[in-house]
């Protein structure tokens, strides 16, 4: 089974080759970058290695992450607004990490919102997931906001624990349970 999300504004699937050149292009951008593990001088080449080594039907097994697209369901051909990365824990089983990119031109628009919220009812209702994670650098006001948002438990803060482009940096921890997503 491929992946296949729809919501009230996006269609969310796997990145193809197609994808690999607006992916580069929102990637590239210095805001973009500026918390996230790679830099401005990311290339056509990284983003199709990257989209190779995607697992088969976009699931990723232990271990593995995948790259799932947000496109703009009216738009012909789907225009791709940012994507989800969906980690799968190595360690625990049904456990999801997820993160988050918007292309600037889309963002202030609610779709990283509405993409997580699909993804996440999806892991749980019909993947079995027990526990989501999130995380963000504590410099990243836009990505604290969105997992505020979501309603996602503040977990911790790992307080100059990650050594990032040069310097410790402080990141912030969230989760969310099925007990709890499904509870209200
Ligand atoms: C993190 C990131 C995805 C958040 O994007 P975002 O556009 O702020 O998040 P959303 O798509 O949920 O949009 C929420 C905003 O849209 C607004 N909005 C407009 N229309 C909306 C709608 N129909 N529904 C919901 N929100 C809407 C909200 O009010 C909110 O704006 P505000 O922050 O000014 O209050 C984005 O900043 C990004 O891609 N950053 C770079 C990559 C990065 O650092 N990612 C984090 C790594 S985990």
């Amino acid at each position: 089974m491929r992946v296949h999300l729809t919501t009230e504004r996006l269609v969310i699937s796997p990145l193809t080759d197609a994808d690999a050149a607006a992916f580069t292009a929102y990637r590239r951008v210095p805001e973009v970058a500026r918390y996230q593990s790679w830099g401005t001088d990311y290339t056509l080449a990284d983003a199709a290695a990257l989209i190779a080594a995607q697992p088969v039907n976009g699931l990723p097994a232990a271990g593995e992450w995948a790259q799932w697209g947000l496109r703009l369901g009216t738009e012909r051909p789907a225009a791709l607004v940012g994507d989800i990365a969906v980690g799968a824990d190595a360690a625990q089983p049904d456990t999801y990490e997820l993160g988050v990119t918007l292309d600037p031109q889309h963002q202030g628009r609610g779709y990283a919102a509405e993409g997580l919220t699909a993804i996440i009812d999806w892991l749980m209702a019909d993947h079995g997931a027990h526990r989501i994670v999130m995380q963000g650098d504590a410099r990243n006001a836009a990505v604290l906001a969105l997992m505020r948002r979501l309603r996602l438990r503040h977990e911790g803060s790992i307080v100059e624990g990650d050594w990032f482009k040069g310097e410790w940096t402080t990141l912030e921890r969230f989760a969310v349970l099925r007990r709890e997503w499904h509870a209200d």
